[in-house]
């Protein structure tokens, strides 16, 4: 015998039963996005590598370590895309969306890819569902945005998060925020790996995790303390429209995003019951980032949510969108009342009930193993005395309950009980 061949490590794969709740999660989070007038957009899942080393920076880790690069058939160096914002740009550069209604409201949803080391929450191929804004650095649009995504969590039934929110100030005021930090992390005894992170990207230090770091971060200047008159007024202005919007959040000012293009608001939502992956989902302001990729002079703003996060969040907390059960009814054809059954199968989903039958010549016995082992709450049994009847039996799975109800009435009999 031959061996079998496995996923490629870190790719997680959903099956029913847990598949149905993976949908369910994806439409309830995109269903606000069309609420609020997002279009969708459906990207390429590659790019000229090109468009990540401009649009999402050379010193982020998900650059320069994590992208899955190839050279195709032609000599051009392509990129399976690690994220969503870049692609978004590229694509509304290229079609001119830019030049019309402003902003430009789209969602997206898909797989995304980076070679990271695979863990519970952490995948080489991940899936996110996406929203960017562009052409407007109104704040009741940061608001909006991240309304958005709040109410798309708590759609799910999820309550175990927190919205974390931070500013990162602007091309204005950052310089000299970062000459600050700069100066303060050289007074530090940091080791070697640390001073060179240093370097690259100082704010990322704030970020280390390690306590003896921490102990010397603690009056480390920070950000939002620096913020120029105008990023602090639209800071306040954000922070006022979430609080008139009822979306709870709390300051993070030492928030560090691994996505270089960030400026102003940046927020991430954070799920305690994660264990090391709790990253729900995160966002904010890129600024210049149009501008960088030979487009306007346009402000944005976005988000991605991490979908394979957003099941694991619900199985932790035990809720499931999208409701019990991938069936309503299953039907149990018995001998000559086969097409009978057949029939009365296509007239039930037709009215809009989930049902699947028994197949095979497999007895009672048998075919009622199947119907409990279906999850159907109702199972409807046929034989050939129900036919000459003209009746069927209707058994409730949950109290056992078994009733004959006539042929002609036992659809309209299911779909009143299934809506109960
Ligand atoms: P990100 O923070 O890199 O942002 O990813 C967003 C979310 O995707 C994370 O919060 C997490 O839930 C999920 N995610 C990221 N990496 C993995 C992984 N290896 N395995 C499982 N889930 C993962 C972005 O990608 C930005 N494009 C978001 C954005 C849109 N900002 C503005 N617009």
């Amino acid at each position: 015998m031959s061996s079998t061949i496995q996923a490629p490590k870190g790719v997680p794969e959903y099956l029913p039963p847990d598949s149905a709740t993976w949908l369910a999660i994806r439409d309830t989070l995109a269903r606000q996005a069309t609420l609020a007038g997002y279009g969708y957009i459906e990207l390429p899942v590659f790019e000229e590598t090109a468009l990540y080393i401009r649009g999402v920076g050379e010193s982020t880790d998900v650059v320069s370590k994590e992208m899955y690069t190839f050279t195709d058939r032609g000599g051009r160096s392509l990129t399976l895309r690690p994220e969503g914002t870049a692609g978004v740009m590229r694509s509304v550069i290229e079609h001119h969306l830019d030049r019309g209604q402003l902003p430009v409201k789209l969602w997206y949803a898909g797989p995304f890819f980076r070679a990271e080391r695979p863990q519970l929450g952490r995948y080489r191929q991940l899936q996110q569902f996406g929203v960017e804004a562009i052409g407007s650095d109104d704040p009741a649009l940061d608001a909006e945005v991240i309304t958005m995504a709040d109410r798309g969590y708590r759609d799910l039934g999820l309550a175990g998060y927190r919205l974390e929110l931070t500013s990162l100030g602007c091309r204005e005021c950052r310089p000299a925020y970062r000459a600050l930090l700069v100066e303060f992390l050289a007074g530090l005894d940091l080791d070697e790996a640390t001073r060179e992170r240093a370097r690259i990207n100082p704010l990322r230090v704030l970020d280390d995790k390690r306590p003896q770091v921490q102990a010397q971060l603690a009056d480390a200047p920070l950000m939002l303390d620096h913020l120029c008159d105008s990023c602090a007024a639209h800071f306040a202005a954000v922070r006022g429209l979430l609080e008139g919007h009822g979306t709870p959040y709390v300051i993070n000012p030492r928030m560090v995003r691994g996505l270089d293009y960030y400026t102003r608001t940046c927020f991430e939502f954070v799920h305690d019951g994660l264990g090391a992956q709790s990253g729900l989902g995160g966002g904010g302001r890129y600024d210049g980032l149009m501008s960088e990729l030979g487009g306007q002079e346009l402000s944005g703003i976005g988000f991605g949510l991490g979908l394979d996060r957003a099941l694991l969040a619900c199985q932790v907390e035990g809720v499931r969108p999208g409701g019990q059960g991938a069936l309503d009814v299953f039907v149990v054809p018995l001998g000559a009342a086969r097409e009978r059954a057949a029939l009365l199968v296509a007239e039930l989903r037709a009215a809009g009930l989930r049902t699947d039958q028994a197949f095979g010549e497999r007895g009672l016995k048998g075919a009622m193993k199947s119907a409990d082992k279906s999850g159907a709450p109702y199972v409807v049994v046929i034989g050939e005395r129900d036919l000459e009847q003209g009746v069927a039996q209707v058994k409730s799975m949950d109290t056992g309950d078994q009733r004959a109800v006539d042929l002609d009435a036992v659809v309209d009999h299911l779909v009143s009980i299934c809506q109960n």
